[in-house]
């Protein structure tokens, strides 16, 4: 999120230098404020922290990631600034509330045209397997906003998985949307070979090795996968075609049919990075 006014304010506590360094650019999640501070600036943490709550009166808490996304379970370390020392909140988005620890789960209010964008593709009757699933964000939205049959929901993180389950119950939505814990791989080879009409792949790291097992998911008449990943991509390069070559070989080498007649980039990532979605049509083996 990006708020204006949000340097202004500290204009007459920071020098100019300083406040240059200032990231513009910050998430709330339900009432908490996670914000990137530079290294040369965490003496005045407290000061932007201070900034932010006073922009937005919601705000109890401010956190300061200290890492990158990383790890199996894709989180980030935090640490306190300003506030109530709490990492769990509750977040609203297209009328339905998920319950989140920021700490132990990975969530970003940053997908949230992604996920409605998804939601309104998804037909009356589907299947719908997300194999990372989170605390269950797509899932439950998918579940309210269209008439799929069900949307099993895979998360490795027992920590989602458990959140997973308060806001299945949270959003009524039992029975409708299945969590499932454990390996994406494993579970879908054991549980879920041919059954989905949709899969959505809603993790870059891992999208690209799992392909093969997102196609098993689908029913022998094939079905569509939402597929995510992160593109290198320079000023004269398209990061879409790039992610649709890269897919391409992996489904051609396994003869699969296919078409990708969507793309797009999703958010900016890091200089010359960016998320991007396909939407891959896979229409049987040859
Ligand atoms: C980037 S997060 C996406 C979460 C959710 N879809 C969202 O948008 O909020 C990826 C999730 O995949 C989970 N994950 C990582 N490896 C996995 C695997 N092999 N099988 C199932 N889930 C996995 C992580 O625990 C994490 O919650």
């Amino acid at each position: 999120m990006r708020k204006r006014g949000f340097r202004s304010l500290l204009q007459d506590k920071l020098d100019p230098e300083k406040l240059r360094l200032v990231y513009k650019s910050y998430d709330i999640v339900g009432d908490i404020a996670v914000i990137r501070v530079p290294e040369k600036l965490k003496q005045h943490s407290a000061l932007i922290a201070e900034a932010i709550m006073q922009l937005h009166s919601n705000v109890k808490s401010v956190w300061r990631q200290t890492s990158p996304v990383g790890g199996n379970y894709r989180l980030r370390r935090l640490e306190h600034i300003a506030g109530e020392r709490r990492t769990t909140t509750t977040y609203k988005e297209y009328d339905c509330v998920f319950r989140v620890d920021l700490e132990k789960c990975y969530f970003s209010p940053r997908l949230s045209f992604e996920r409605m964008r998804v939601a309104s593709l998804v037909k009356p009757r589907e299947v719908v397997v997300n194999m990372f699933a989170g605390v269950g964000s797509f899932s439950i939205i998918i579940a309210k906003h269209s008439e799929a049959d069900r949307v099993y929901s895979i998360d490795v993180n027992p920590a989602a998985f458990q959140y997973m389950w308060e806001n299945v119950l949270l959003n009524k939505t039992v029975n409708r949307v299945v969590p499932l814990k454990g390996d994406a791989r494993v579970i879908i080879t054991a549980k879920l070979l041919k059954t989905a009409d949709r899969v959505l792949m809603p993790l870059p790291e891992k999208a690209h090795d799992y392909l093969d097992v997102a196609v098993d998911a689908l029913k022998p008449e094939g079905g569509w996968i939402h597929y995510y990943d992160f593109v290198h991509a320079k000023k004269d390069e398209d990061p879409v075609e790039k992610a649709k070559v890269k897919v391409s070989e992996k489904l051609s080498q396994m003869r699969i049919a296919y078409a990708i007649p969507f793309g797009r980039a999703v958010r900016d990532t890091g200089p010359w990075w960016q998320q991007i979605v396909l939407d891959i049509q896979i229409r049987g083996r040859r």
